[in-house]
C-alpha cells in the first residue's frame, strides 16, 4: 500500500468518495475537504489546538436544544449566515429578468433565533407595543414588486425585543408572545402598526460562542432593529430587518447583518396627533419604509 504524503491526504480522501448519487453533495464535500486540509496546513495546527477545537464544537453542540441553537449563533457571529443570505438573494435576483426602470429589491438579512411561529394575526394599525418597555413607534409604508406594482394581502410578520433589548422568548416563565404579530397589506400594498423603537442588545453570550467572541476581542451587540418577514404568493419570500438609524453598533453588528438600505430614521414627535389620527399622551416615533419584492421566476 502506497504511503501518502501530508499534502496528498485531501486528494486521497476525495478519491475515496465514489458512487456519487448527488452531484451537489459531491461538490460541497470535496470542496470542504480541500479547504479544511488547506486550513490545517495554513496554521500548522497542533494536536492541542485540534483538541481545543473539538472540545469547543462539543460544547457548542451540548448547548443546542429547541430553545437555544449555539451552532446557528456560531454561523451568525462568523458571518457565514449573512454570506448564505447574500448568496441566496443574489440567486433569486439573477433568476428574475428585470425590465427597464425596475427598482432593486429590498435587501435581506439574517432570520435570527427569535422568530416564533403562530404570532397573532392582527388588523392593520394594531398596537403590539403597549404594555412593553420602550418608546412607542408607528411603522408604515407599502409593499410593491420591483416594478412598483402594489402587493395586496402580503403577510407581514414582525417581531422585536423590547426597549430594554429583551425578546419575549428570553423572559422565561410564562411570559407568552409579546411584540410580535402577523399583518396583511391592504389593497394598495399598505401596512401600518404600532410597536416600540427597538434598542440594541447582546446576542446570547453565556455559552461557547460568547467565550469565542471574548477571546477575539469582540463585543456581542446588535444594533436596534425590527424583524420583518414578507410572504406573498408569486414573490420570493423576504426576511429582513429595519435598523434604527441612531442606534449604537450599526458599524459593528455582532452578526454582520446591517445593510445601509435597511437603516431607517425613527423621526421623533412630541405628544399629540399621530399620522393615523391617534392622539398620543407621550412622545413617539414614526418609521417609514417601502418594501420591494422579487416576482418568482
Ligand atoms: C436577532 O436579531 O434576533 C439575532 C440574530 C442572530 C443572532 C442572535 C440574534
Ligand atoms: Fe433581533
Amino acid at each position: 500500500m502506497a504511503q501518502l504524503q501530508a499534502q496528498d491526504l485531501a486528494q486521497a480522501v476525495n478519491d475515496r468518495m465514489t458512487d456519487w448519487q448527488d452531484p451537489s453533495f459531491q461538490q460541497v464535500m470535496s470542496s470542504l475537504v480541500r479547504h479544511a486540509h488547506a486550513f490545517v496546513q495554513d496554521v500548522q495546527l497542533t494536536p492541542e489546538e485540534w483538541m481545543t477545537a473539538i472540545q469547543f464544537l462539543t460544547a457548542t453542540g451540548k448547548m443546542c436544544d429547541e430553545k437555544r441553537q449555539e451552532f446557528i449563533l456560531l454561523s451568525d457571529t462568523l458571518g457565514i449566515s449573512m454570506l448564505v443570505v447574500a448568496i441566496e438573494q443574489a440567486r433569486g435576483a439573477a433568476a428574475h429578468t428585470s425590465k427597464p426602470g425596475e427598482e432593486r429589491p429590498t435587501e435581506a438579512t439574517v432570520l435570527g433565533p427569535f422568530y416564533w411561529e403562530g404570532a397573532p394575526e392582527l388588523e392593520l394599525g394594531a398596537d403590539i407595543g403597549a404594555g412593553n418597555a420602550g418608546e412607542p413607534a408607528y411603522y408604515h409604508g407599502r409593499v410593491t414588486d420591483t416594478a412598483g406594482k402594489p402587493i395586496a394581502n402580503c403577510a407581514l410578520d414582525v417581531w422585536s425585543g423590547d426597549g430594554e433589548g429583551l425578546y419575549d422568548m428570553q423572559k422565561g416563565g410564562d411570559a407568552g408572545m409579546r411584540l410580535r404579530a402577523r399583518f396583511h397589506t391592504d389593497a394598495d400594498g399598505g401596512y401600518r402598526f404600532w410597536s416600540i423603537k427597538p434598542t440594541f442588545y447582546p446576542v446570547p453570550d453565556d455559552g461557547p460562542v460568547g467565550g469565542m467572541l471574548h477571546r477575539m476581542g469582540r463585543h456581542p451587540n446588535r444594533p436596534g432593529h425590527m424583524h420583518m418577514m414578507l410572504n406573498a404568493p408569486g414573490h420570493e419570500r423576504l426576511i429582513t430587518h429595519l435598523f434604527v438609524s441612531d442606534s449604537p453598533y450599526l458599524d459593528s453588528d455582532a452578526v454582520f447583518g446591517v445593510r445601509n438600505s435597511l437603516i431607517v430614521d425613527f423621526a421623533a414627535h412630541p405628544a399629540g396627533k399621530a399620522p393615523d389620527g391617534r392622539v398620543m399622551d407621550k412622545p413617539f416615533h414614526t418609521a417609514h419604509y417601502d418594501f420591494r419584492l422579487v416576482p418568482t421566476a
